[in-house]
């Protein structure tokens, strides 16, 4: 896969990026714990392959995402050349605090943990969970990241979050660069769509994580009923179901039609899939690489229509 210029920043990452949340080992988020030793495994190999690109958290594994691929980095004396890191600026874990103190202090964590002075990518993260005031009043969170971001402390500033209308909203509070959506633009959800519109309009990187709905769409709703880090409706699991029955009609994993789905969407900068295992990274290549018919994208749609 080729390298694609990411948004308006310098940066050229893969359409693929892997995902560090799980990573960080957070068994009450994803119900598997992930022992360090694959963690590190698993990011050995990922610098080892085409895929240039990663995401973490400060708040992951409460910076065990950070540490675990911060070791790696270490290990390896910095990060590969042309690899590009995101991670993301976060409220307090104990309070939910995320004032402009704050976002001095996740910074300082994740520069720590990551071992690097210079961190390439950094988002706003979760602001739904926050007093609106602490992020945007004058001298808040916001203020604090756009000012790292002038200063080159980072190099490119986004916004990561959930609700669609609110994050169409936030951008016009800062210049952001890119933007991350979460299990909002998969085989089972497209709530992202005016999100997508917005960010394409203005030229923004659009990054379209969790793909497989945490998960379900890659296991398969059998083998892991779970949708946006909780137990998935009777409902979604039917649709899932149906989704399932299409792929194997035309002999095609349900994964591949997942992470296709996203790929082939030209507005989508990158997708961000997460992986705990090192052979995962070989998987998803082949599962990007997939040959699907054209028609299976109109049956999926008329699949899941009753959603
Ligand atoms: N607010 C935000 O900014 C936000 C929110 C959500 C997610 N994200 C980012 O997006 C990333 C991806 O999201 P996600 O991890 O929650 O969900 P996801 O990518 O939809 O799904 C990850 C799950 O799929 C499994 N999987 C991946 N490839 C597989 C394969 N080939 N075969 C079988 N199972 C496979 C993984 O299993 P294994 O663990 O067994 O590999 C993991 O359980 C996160 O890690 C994070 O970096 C950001």
């Amino acid at each position: 896969m080729i390298l694609r210029n990411f948004g308006r920043t310098t940066y050229r990452t893969h359409p693929l990026c892997m995902g560090g949340a799980a990573l960080g080992d957070m068994p009450e988020t994803f119900a598997y714990s992930v022992p360090a030793e694959d963690a590190h495994a698993t990011v050995r190999a990922l610098f080892d392959s085409e895929i240039n690109f990663l995401d973490t958290a400060n708040i992951y594994g409460d910076g065990e995402s950070e540490r675990r691929i911060g070791h790696v980095i270490r290990e390896r004396g910095g990060l590969p050349d042309g690899f590009v890191l995101a991670t993301k600026a976060d409220r307090a874990r104990e309070t939910g605090r995320f004032d402009g103190d704050r976002a001095h202090r996740s910074i300082a964590e994740s520069q720590k943990r990551l071992g690097l002075t210079h961190l390439q990518i950094v988002y706003l993260h979760d602001f739904e969970y926050c007093d609106q005031e602490q992020i945007l009043g004058c001298g808040g969170a916001l203020d604090v990241l756009v000012r790292y971001r002038e200063q080159g402390i980072i190099g490119a500033l986004g916004l990561a979050a959930g609700p669609i209308p609110e994050m169409i909203a936030y951008l016009d509070r800062a210049d952001f660069d890119c933007v991350i959506s979460h299990n909002r633009y998969t085989l089972l959800d497209r709530t992202a769509e005016p999100l997508i519109a917005e960010c394409h309009r203005r030229a923004i990187a659009f990054v379209n994580a969790a793909p497989y709905g945490s998960g379900m769409l890659a296991k398969g709703p059998s083998a892991y009923p779970r949708y946006m880090y909780r137990e998935a409706s009777d409902a979604l699991v039917a649709r899932a179901r149906a989704c399932e029955a299409v792929c194997q009609r035309h002999g095609v994993p349900l994964p591949a039609a997942a992470l296709q789905f996203s790929l082939r969407d030209p507005r989508v900068t990158a997708t961000i899939v997460g992986m705990t295992r090192p052979e995962r990274i070989a998987q998803t290549l082949a599962l990007a690489a997939t040959p699907l018919p054209e028609e299976i994208w109109g049956e999926l749609v008329d699949s899941t229509a009753s959603g």
